[in-house]
């Protein structure tokens, strides 16, 4: 497919917690083409030190009212920069990006984790999975309740939700690979066990959960975040050691087959 370069105006952003931010873009033709699990390259305005992309993954997109949403973490100058942008002003964006989830046609129990603002990347995902009739349980891991701010969008899909945190200051006290875990154990002991699992977030979540599903026997598919440069397969900045050789995340991912990745 291919990938469209476009100056989108910003709707709303929106500081959801210390360091996260959601903001809200007229994207046109972007968002009716954008898949569960593909990302969107954007170019911070008046950014001239730093003139590399920055990719964030879509978290909503609405082919009706073109809108799209990402929500993104503060970590360095380039997502600093940003929080500075306001209703009105553009961006240039180019997507969509990368392949997306691959939710199988048969699927009837679908497990997903999302740890911090990987729980983005798959709301779509959960979204699909809960419209095609599958039982959808969705698992947000953060460092504290502050932090949890996916909770309220999951919970309006109507899919299970079960919220961790680090501290223990709300829900499973823990990481939310062991909530995660528990909750494949109780599905099996149930007779219902879990036939599909997505994970994104910080490498050692995925590392853990694509270990579990390995031994669950549990298909899983996991997020391969990498530092990118052009975020369209040219210059070779984003690859990972796969069974299959080094794979580019921006275009042969980022979504992987978890036993395909050499952890
Ligand atoms: C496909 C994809 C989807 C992404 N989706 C989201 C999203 O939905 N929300 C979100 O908050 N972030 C997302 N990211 C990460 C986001 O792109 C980076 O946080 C951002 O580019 C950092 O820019 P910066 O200028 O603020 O930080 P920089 O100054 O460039 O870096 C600051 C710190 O962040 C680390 N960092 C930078 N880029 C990445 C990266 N790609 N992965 C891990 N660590 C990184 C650096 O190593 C450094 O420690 C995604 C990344 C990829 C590759
Ligand atoms: S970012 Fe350039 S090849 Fe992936």
């Amino acid at each position: 497919m291919a990938i469209l370069q476009r100056e989108c105006e910003i709707l709303s952003h929106e500081q959801l917690s210390g360091t996260t931010w959601r903001i809200e873009l007229s994207a046109k033709d972007i968002a009716c083409l954008v898949q569960p699990g593909q990302f969107i390259h954007l170019r911070i305005p008046e950014f001239e030190e730093h003139i590399l992309r920055r990719p964030f993954s879509v978290f909503q997109a609405d082919s009706n009212t073109h809108v799209i949403r990402i929500v993104y973490r503060v970590v360095g100058e380039g997502t600093r920069r940003m929080t500075e942008l306001a209703c009105g002003d553009t961006v240039d964006i180019m997507g969509p990006i990368g392949n997306g989830w691959h939710l199988p046609n048969g699927a009837r129990r679908v497990l997903i984790i999302g740890a911090g603002v990987g729980a983005a990347p798959v709301y779509e995902l959960a979204k699909q999975g809960q419209n095609n009739g599958m039982d959808v349980t969705v698992v947000l891991g953060a460092q504290t309740h502050a932090e949890l701010v996916f909770e309220k969008p999951y919970l309006d899909l109507g899919v299970d939700v079960i919220c961790a945190t680090d501290d223990g200051s709300y829900g499973f006290a823990g990481f939310c690979t062991d909530a995660a875990l528990e909750a494949v154990d109780a599905a099996k002991t149930a007779g219902e066990p879990f036939d599909y699992c997505a994970v994104c977030g910080p490498y050692p979540v995925m590392r853990i959960a694509a270990s579990f599903c390995r031994e669950k026997g549990i298909p899983c598919e996991v997020s391969m975040e990498r530092r990118m440069a052009c975020g369209i397969g040219a210059c070779l900045s984003c690859v990972l050691d796969t069974t299959d050789g080094k794979k580019r995340s921006c275009v042969d991912g980022p979504v992987f087959d978890a036993n395909e990745v050499k952890w």
